[in-house]
């Protein structure tokens, strides 16, 4: 997504502006510092010329300095340099005959022209200062002594300098650095932009308000929507609103957006899935109840093993869902942790019906991208054969995969640095190691019914939920494992903090 022509013109108003405040706050501040340079060199000036006036008028008549030149430095502040240069009226010769700075040489001296033959009184002296045009460095000032009523001569007195100051020219230099950096990192983030690297999210994402809730803090992102937390205002409940992300709002995208609202309103209603409240087809956005509580991802980086009779549970609950799902006619085909969540209070419930879809509803194309994630994905999944599309099999595969990591406490696959046609390839080939090979000490039934639903070929395995469900209900007799929302609830309690476990309490 890129910028919009409106910010962009603002961003480059700004850039501007600060550029021409910048000159101007410099222009401002040089005209200051000159005219400060100025008072300096007339004061230096008048006290040089006061002070030498007898010889200076002494050498416009008769040729020499006499008494000598006296020069010293005390006048001049440290961007004030001196030299002194007397010029005779007519004769157009610039000599440097006296300056403070010894890297001046001594100019020959070109005797005057006209000589007044004596002088009575000394008239004035008028000091006028003028910019030299081919030095900025340089100013001069003009001594020019008239006596016995007429101008006799100038003594022309040149003042170098640096009309800015030290202090101001540094800052101009870190001014103009400062500036410069900015301009480069506008070009970058612009760049980052234009190419994608990083997104810009429009103001109006998300809504501030979508019906009667009152849109909060983001909780997740992931590739295609925003999770964030609302407060329904009428009745104080939290709830939790998906808002597809804004540069996605567009084509495919929505489509997929309005069929997982679609999907969710055909799930309403139904046990171990989360619960529909609104859908907002304008914002693409939506509401949903929450889940207090974590998801089965975040449980499982935090307690790594999960006991059986939880994980036994955990996926029997699971079937309770899916079953209702599929006998909708919808698979879900995403089945993984992060899209299981447990309430504090023991729930167990499906949610992410981003992909889901309709069983046996052919929308013509074998080839829709491979859709799901791919350590969970079913082989059959992959293949995407428009004469067998994909069924409830699927998801009792990635289930199983679910259930096999939770009693194993590692991933069973893991393609973190592996290209994606290695990991389909390793999907399609590679049989699942049995559990009890990990894992000595895990009931052989227990480790027969994680396997069946893993199986590769779809009709090895369970065929549908409920015939998962009813095995892991066998097994519960058999093993004695027992345990329901409450226990879950304990075990939720254990592991996770105080803070939680005090929402938890309020949750009731
Ligand atoms: N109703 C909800 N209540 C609480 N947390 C939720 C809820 N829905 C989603 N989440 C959190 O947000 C995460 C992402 O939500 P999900 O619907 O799976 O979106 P995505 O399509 O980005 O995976 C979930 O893994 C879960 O941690
Ligand atoms: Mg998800």
């Amino acid at each position: 997504m890129g910028y919009s022509k409106k910010k962009i013109l603002i961003y480059f108003i700004s850039w501007l502006s600060l550029m021409l405040c910048g000159c101007l706050m410099f222009y401002v501040l040089t005209e200051r510092s000159k005219n400060n340079f100025y008072q300096q060199g007339v004061r230096a000036v008048q006290e040089i010329a006061g002070k030498n006036l007898p010889s200076l008028v002494n050498f416009i008549i008769q040729g020499n300095f006499n008494p000598p030149l006296n020069i010293t430095a005390d006048t001049f502040s440290e961007n004030l340099k001196f030299v002194a240069v007397i010029e005779n009226n007519g004769t157009g010769n610039n000599n440097i005959l006296a300056h403070t700075d010894p890297k001046f040489v001594r100019w020959p001296f070109t005797p005057p022209l006209k000589k007044p033959k004596h002088i009575d009184t000394i008239d004035d002296v008028v000091i006028e200062k003028e910019d030299s045009p081919y030095n900025e460095r340089l100013i001069s000032f003009s001594a020019y002594i008239s006596a016995n009523g007429t101008n006799i001569g100038r003594a022309y007195l040149v003042v170098y300098s640096y009309p800015l100051d030290g202090s101001l020219s540094r800052l101009r230099w870190i001014f103009a650095s400062g500036y410069l950096l900015i301009t480069i990192m506008l070009l970058i983030i612009y760049l980052m932009n234009s190419k994608g690297i990083i997104r810009e999210l429009p103001n109006d994402y998300p809504p501030r308000k979508l019906g009667p809730s009152i849109v909060g803090i983001k909780l997740h992102e992931g590739g295609m929507a925003g999770i964030f937390m609302a407060v329904n205002e009428k009745n104080g409940r939290t709830v939790i609103v998906k808002i597809l992300l804004p540069h996605l709002a567009k084509g495919h995208h929505i489509d997929l957006f309005k069929q997982e609202a679609k999907l969710a309103e055909d799930l309403q209603g139904l046990p171990n899935i989360i619960q529909l409240e609104d859908y907002y087809e304008k914002d693409n956005a939506i509401v949903m109840e929450y889940i207090r509580g974590k998801d089965l991802s975040e449980i499982m980086d935090k307690v790594k093993i999960i006991p059986t009779d939880q994980a036994v549970f955990i996926i029997s609950q699971c079937c309770i869902g899916l079953h209702y799902a599929h006998s909708k006619g919808i698979v879900h085909r995403d089945i993984k942790p992060s899209n299981i969540m447990i309430r504090f209070t023991g729930e167990v419930k499906i949610g992410d019906f981003g992909i889901a879809k309709k069983m046996f509803k052919s929308d013509g194309t074998i080839v829709e991208g491979i859709k799901g994630t791919l350590p969970y994905i079913a082989p059959e999944q992959l293949k995407q054969i428009k004469e067998e599309p994909v069924d409830a099999r699927a998801d009792l595969y990635s289930l199983g995969i679910v259930f096999y990591e939770m009693l194993n406490g590692e991933k069973v696959r893991n393609f973190d640095g592996v290209g994606t046609y290695t990991a389909i390839q390793s999907i399609l080939e590679t049989e699942i190691r049995p559990l009890k090979d990990l894992k000595k000490d895990i009931p052989a039934e227990l480790n027969d019914i994680v396997m069946k639903c893993v199986e590769m070929k779809r009709e090895a395995r369970y065929q549908s939920a409920e015939e998962l469900r009813e095995a892991l209900s066998v097994l519960e007799r058999k093993l004695g494992l027992s345990c329901d929302g409450p226990y879950l609830s304990a075990f939720m309690e254990e592991h996770f903090d105080e803070r939680q476990k005090r929402q938890m309490r309020n949750d009731g």
